[in-house]
């Protein structure tokens, strides 16, 4: 079906414009794809998102919802109309606040702001909250965005973007590195620089649960339709049709063998021209589907006689993790107080505002992917897999990524692209509808918990009982990790003599469940945190009493007999928040006792976190060198997904070679030119990363010391291409310019690898699971309105022990952010397969759903962490559902068991009470 064209005229930033596009193609396309005009982004095409917000005639409108036909003859602004030259003094307070962190939903909220900014430069909190409401962030918990607009007309347009001078990178907060093309609508996601000749690549998937299906005349089918170069199918899958993130477990087909174990699976893919797919009908598509029964739920699926989802895992178990210790059942037998309760948690969606996107093409016989990720290498290998290539001959060249959070760490697209492109030898491009991103990609794990926590009459806890059911759905992903890291974690960070945990992943026909901030220990941590409430209640122990009394400290040991020698920051968060804790309490109960239909209740939950793989090895591998001309080169290849890896490591890096930082130019992840600093994920990049830059920055300076014959004690400057080395009166001049490259192009260059010590778990998860462990402690404030169960937040407190803060600004984003998804959590998020596959009907936290965070940053050096530095990218989520979760049960008397805690829940709750009473 081909589509009228037309000749749409039309002003964007201030220049003049002609489109020959069908008339009802939407803005955000023709802006995108005919004037290549990609800082304005698409999350939806649906109006929900917001991405794709620009300003018509000066006010702001989502460009996917409006027609080509109806920008004629406007003016429409986007981001990249908005620096003059230079920085906007938005722009540059966005870039000064920390405001943007993957950057993604930065361009719309930037032309947004500027509309409110034109009309009201000074405003208000509620102003910009109302100004910026229909645009979504998932990363940055929106305080910083706040704060960036309601101070631009403070901000000076030249920001001062001095970095700080050598030796002084460690601590202190310079503009992100990677800042500036997240402001300037310049960054290069995974939609943004597809080839102008590539395919166009779409996915046939399931529309069912569980549904066999059969291949009509696919040929022939190809052939009516002009445009359409190819369909492949799994039998044109050249290597093994089965990837995974976790070897032995590897179960998913890129493309399923005639039967689909979830909705949404793909089972083929159709290429062609780029007009041709853009109005594709596929109805007509010929695939025959068969439905068969399916299973949602870990106990149907684990019921007598349930269908095998996998033939070779009995009873639907993919795996089970398992840590015990002591003697629990005759601890909960002697105890003088127990606490006991099960808890439900729901499917959680990652809802990062970039679907998957990205191209492949042959460049001799490499096939190059170019897409959004956060495991390079990763990628590579199932990839390469799949496409029956030797590992060398698959290239991935991560694009800027609009958020992860987990779920990018699996491959997606990588793939169908790959083999589209070596199947036609032309460029292919992919970019996943919000729909399929959803329907298709991991969640986080629904879990099914119970437990029980023992204390004596003192308050001291004295055993602890749990056993978790994670619906991992239909293929293994991330399970394995979730089950077993979850037993390790259950205890929270307390001491436990007596326990038991089981964490068990099983399948299901829901959407795959994998990775995502926290593998699973948030889920854990809602059922221990709120078990600790009720026991300090039972013990008559004021709440934060009870934590303290009971938290780890040096020298004790963990639940799987590791002994932490030092480096235990939990107690000093939990005092950190005991001035606010005294205050927080205070004010609910004078609240309170002037109302009777809204309570105000407040909470406290603590984290703790092992950074990196449970005991599995985990190294990273940086390289830095001096180039001829005098710049400092860092292959620097662990992902950026917006937490700031790009800075952070090179702050580290810096410091320990002792030069400053804007003499560091960055090579990012790219297999072919970096080595593998692993994956984004399990708050293990500042640390082992971290750790792995700080011995490369070491090793080059000792390197570069050595050749001048200097002790350690010299100082470097470089002065062009020449490295000057003082010690003492002595001054050295190296010419760099005048000495051999090696095969990397330095000078000087050091390579360093770092893998955290850790042993392995035995049969009762004894061992050393992790080298380093973060800390936090977090206190929810806010009330709830009992005749129609809503909470309205009033403040979060956050204290997190993150050993050395490289970067506080950053560090105070990912506490922002984390919490934001910890409210989602707590609050509203509930992804329901076939029904909520979209931004409208699952709801993520919005501008208006964060309150104000206050954040105090608790530094408990660790001394296997890089000058100190312990992770914190997960740990940061993890209290803020159970601290909500206590707030409500203190306002309204009762706890709710099922997350999230949607009014309804809280209201029948509630009514459950009354009715009891
Ligand atoms: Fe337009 Fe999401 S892409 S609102
Ligand atoms: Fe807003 Fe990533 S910075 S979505």
């Amino acid at each position: 079906m081909s589509m009228e064209r037309a000749d749409i005229a039309f002003a964007v930033n201030g220049a003049a414009v002609s489109v020959n596009v069908p008339p009802l193609r939407r803005l955000s396309s023709v802006l995108r794809d005919e004037l290549r005009l990609t800082g304005t982004k698409v999350g939806c095409d649906a109006g929900d998102c917001g991405a794709c917000t620009v300003l018509v005639d000066g006010a702001p409108v989502c460009a996917c919802l409006m027609s080509a036909a109806s920008a004629s003859g406007t003016m429409v602004t986007t981001v990249e109309g908005l620096a003059n030259g230079r920085l906007s003094a938005l722009q540059a307070s966005f870039l000064a606040h920390g405001a943007a962190q993957c950057g993604i939903c930065t361009p719309a909220l930037l032309v947004a702001a500027s509309a409110l900014l034109d009309t009201k430069p000074r405003p208000t909190e509620t102003e910009v909250q109302d100004a910026l409401g229909g645009i979504l962030c998932r990363c940055t918990g929106y305080r910083k965005i706040i704060t960036a607009v309601m101070e631009a007309s403070l901000q000076t347009a030249s920001l001062d973007f001095r970095l700080p001078r050598s030796g002084h990178a460690i601590g202190a907060s310079p503009v992100r590195l990677d800042g500036v093309p997240k402001v300037t609508g310049a960054e290069k996601f995974g939609g943004d620089s597809f080839p102008a000749d590539a395919l166009a690549v779409l996915v046939i998937r399931s529309p069912h649960h569980h549904a066999g299906f059969a291949f009509g005349e696919i040929d022939g089918w190809a052939s009516s339709h002009p445009g359409i170069t190819g369909v492949f199918t799994a039998a044109d899958i050249p290597g093994k049709n089965c990837f995974g993130v976790i070897g032995p477990f590897a179960d998913q087909p890129a493309l399923a063998e005639g039967f689909a174990r979830l909705r949404g699976e793909a089972v083929a893919l159709v290429a062609g021209e780029r007009e041709a797919i853009l109005d594709l009908d596929l109805s007509d598509f010929p695939v025959r589907w068969t439905e068969l029964p399916h299973v949602l739920q870990p106990g149907d699926a684990q019921a007598e006689g349930a269908a095998l989802i996998h033939e070779n895992r009995p009873a639907n178990l993919l795996t089970k993790g398992f840590v015990e210790r002591g003697d629990p059942e005759s601890a909960l037998a002697d105890a003088a107080f127990i606490a006991s309760d099960t808890i439900e948690t729901s499917y959680v969606e990652h809802a990062y505002i970039e679907p998957e996107a990205g191209y492949a093409y042959l460049d001799g016989g490499t096939l190059v992917v170019v897409a959004c990720t956060q495991a390079p290498y990763m990628d590579r290998d199932d990839t390469a897999k799949v496409l029956g290539l030797a590992v060398d001959k698959v290239r991935i060249v991560p694009t800027a990524t609009g958020g992860g959070f987990g779920s990018k760490l699996d491959v997606s697209l990588q793939p169908l692209i790959g083999l589209v492109a070596l199947k036609t030898g032309r460029p292919a491009a992919l970019a996943y509808t919000r729909n399929e991103s959803m329907m298709s990609t991991t969640k986080r794990h629904p879990a099914r918990m119970k437990a029980s926590v023992g204390a004596d009459a003192e308050g001291h806890v004295t055993g602890m009982i749990f056993e978790g059911d994670f619906n991992t759905g239909a293929y293994a992903s991330w399970g394995p990790t979730v089950a077993n890291r979850v037993p390790v974690h259950a205890s929270g960070p307390y001491f436990t003599p007596n326990y038991r945990a089981e964490g068990r992943a099983i399948h299901t026909n829901g959407p795959i469940a994998g990775a995502f901030r926290g593998f699973g220990v948030p889920q854990a941590t809602i059922m221990q945190e709120t078990l600790y409430d009720e026991l300090a209640g039972k013990l008559g122990i004021d709440r934060l009493d009870f934590r303290l009394k009971n938290c780890l400290r040096n020298g004790f040991e963990t639940v799987t007999g590791q002994v932490l020698e030092s480096g235990v920051g939990i107690a000093e968060c939990l005092e950190a928040l005991r001035p606010h804790w005294a205050r927080a309490t205070a004010d609910a109960d004078a609240f309170n006792s002037a109302n009777l239909d809204r309570k105000r209740g407040v909470g406290v939950a603590s984290c703790w976190y092992g950074c990196g793989n449970t005991s599995l090895p985990n190294p990273s591998t940086i390289r830095v060198g001096i180039a001829a001309d005098g710049a400092v080169i860092l292959h620097q290849g662990a992902v950026d997904i917006g937490q700031g890896s790009n800075t952070v490591i090179t702050q580290i890096c810096a410091d320990a070679l002792g030069l400053p930082l804007e003499k560091f130019r960055l090579k990012s992840a790219d297999t072919a030119i970096s080595p593998d600093a692993g994956k984004t994920s399990a708050s293990r990049q500042t640390f082992v990363t971290g750790k792995a830059a700080e011995k490369a920055g070491r090793a080059l300076r000792e390197k570069i010391l050595r050749f001048a014959n200097v002790s350690e004690k010299a100082s470097l400057e470089l002065d062009g291409p020449a490295i000057v080395i003082r010690e003492g009166e002595a001054t050295r001049s190296i010419d760099v310019g005048l000495l051999d490259v090696d095969a990397h192009g330095f000078v000087f260059h050091a390579e360093e690898t770092y893998d955290p010590p850790t042993l392995p778990l035995d049969a009762k998860g004894q061992g050393k699971p992790y080298a380093v462990y973060g800390y936090g402690a977090q206190i929810a404030e806010l009330e709830v309105d009992l005749r129609l169960g809503t909470v309205t937040l009033i403040r979060i407190i956050a204290a997190h022990d993150v050993g050395k803060a490289i970067n506080p600004l950053l560090v105070e984003g990912q506490i922002e952010g984390g919490i934001a998804q910890g409210i989602g959590m707590a609050l509203m998020e509930e992804y329901i397969p076939g029904r909520t596959e979209n931004l409208h009907d699952y709801l993520i936290p919005t501008i208006g759903d964060v309150p104000p965070i206050e954040t105090i940053l608790v530094e408990v050096p660790d001394p296997e962490g890089p000058f100190g530095a312990k992770g914190l990218g997960e740990h940061v989520l993890i209290p803020t559902a159970p601290a909500i979760l206590n707030a409500i049960r203190h306002a309204t008397g009762v706890l709710v068991t099922k997350v999230p805690a949607t009014p309804s829940r809280i209201l029948a709750a509630i009514r459950e009470k009354e009715a009891r009473a």
